[in-house]
């Protein structure tokens, strides 16, 4: 017998779908115009034949334990070893998740006193480890620099007595624009604080030899940066560069990296191997930008907006139903587009969220946007 206890859930369910909101989890298919694979690694055959060539060497796919324990693998080490040099960090941490190292720092590292100041659009995860820190929290406008500073200033005059910590996106995952960061980790540093960057979508694209846009800040010491893997990078895991000693703090009271299983150690093989691919294929980065120039075009042309400047292209339709009318419609005629809508995006903001990935060519962006401008019309309120 169904517990009557269910019955909640459904009407919850039954009000998302109401409102248009209703999550389901659908097939890969059709052409790529959604995913967050931007460099096409994730089916690269080097990187397959890294994590083949780790197997052939014995390395294990599960870690076995926690990194405390008997989890902590060798590659583990390399990687993080490796990816300290890459970036530029002191020291680099590998967690199993971007989602879980945001967690885990937020909700480890801002102390009882500190200030915790983020920015309206950032991501889920570093919201879910503001609301486990037992710092303050205060969100300002997005993209804001002066209410970053007023918002420290006005925590000070109250009594504020610790340590500030600015919270962003390098490159915002439903907007494609960048964060301020040269003028916050200014900030940052004239406050005594922190620059937390998260740069989940610009590592592998942006930055010096893919490096990220807070590439030269990380030696500051006192900017952190979170490197997701499973993005660019094609794998799956987060490296978290940040200062030895906090590194150190992390290991030692880090709920979520301590009590966790270690990410799988053929994973981190595989990001060694991504690493690696950042230096060696520059190339790459030099398609996707020609990428990047011709579907800005095109977005301008066809679509009559401006783009993004990035491989993150919004296409803003407002209404929920609407969206996710547009979306259905590119899907049906073989383009992989998806509806974003609230409460990823704002109330009243639900778009399409177009990223542009070297998993497909010029010629499939044209027909996109050609087949995108009809469909607006035809679902024109
Ligand atoms: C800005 C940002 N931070 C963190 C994450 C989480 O990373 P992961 O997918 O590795 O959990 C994402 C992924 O959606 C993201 O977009």
């Amino acid at each position: 017998m169904i517990s009557p206890a269910i019955g909640r859930y459904e009407a919850t369910l039954a009000g998302l779908r109401r409102k248009s909101r209703l999550r389901a989890l659908m097939p890969q298919q059709g052409i790529d115009f959604t995913s967050n694979d931007y460099l096409g690694l994730a089916c690269a055959p080097r990187l397959a034949a890294a994590i083949s060539a780790a197997i052939e060497e014995g390395v294990p796919a599960g870690a076995g334990g926690s990194r405390l324990l008997r989890g902590n693998h060798w590659v583990h080490e390399a990687l993080e070893a490796e990816a300290a040099a890459f970036f530029g960090a002191e020291r680099v941490l590998y967690f199993g998740s971007g989602f879980a190292a945001n967690v885990a720092l937020f909700s480890t590292l801002p102390q009882r006193d500190d200030l915790i100041v983020h920015d309206a659009l950032i991501h889920a995860s570093v919201r879910d480890g503001i609301s486990s820190s037992k710092a303050a929290a205060a969100v300002v406008p997005h993209g804001d620099v002066e209410a970053f500073e007023a918002a420290i200033r006005h925590w000070r005059a109250a009594g504020g007595k610790g340590s500030p910590w600015i919270a962003v996106e390098s490159l915002y995952s439903m907007d494609g624009d960048r964060g301020p960061l040269p003028a916050l980790a200014e900030i940052a540093a004239r406050h005594g604080g922190f620059l937390v960057v998260d740069e989940a979508h610009a590592t592998g694209v942006f930055g010096r030899g893919g490096r990220g846009l807070a590439s030269g800040l990380e030696s500051c010491g006192n900017v952190l940066t979170l490197h997701t893997c499973g993005k660019a990078l094609g794998v799956s895991g987060a490296l978290l560069g940040l200062p030895a000693v906090l590194a150190d703090y992390m290991v030692n009271r880090a709920r979520s990296f301590i009590y966790s299983t270690a990410p799988s150690p053929l994973m981190a093989a595989g990001v060694r191997e991504a690493l690696r691919m950042m230096e060696d294929e520059p190339e790459r980065r030099s398609r996707l930008d020609a990428m990047l120039a011709f579907a800005g075009e095109e977005f301008r042309s066809k679509l009559g907006i401006t783009p993004s400047g990035s491989q993150i292209q919004p296409v803003m339709i407002g209404d929920n139903a609407r969206a996710l009318r547009i979306a259905q419609r590119m899907q049906d005629d073989g383009f992989d587009i998806r509806a974003i809508r609230p409460p990823t995006v704002p109330d009243g903001t639900a778009r399409l969220r177009i990223s542009i990935t070297l998993n497909v060519d010029e010629g499939q962006i044209t027909a996109m946007t050609e087949r995108l401008a009809a469909a607006i019309e035809e679902e024109r309120p």
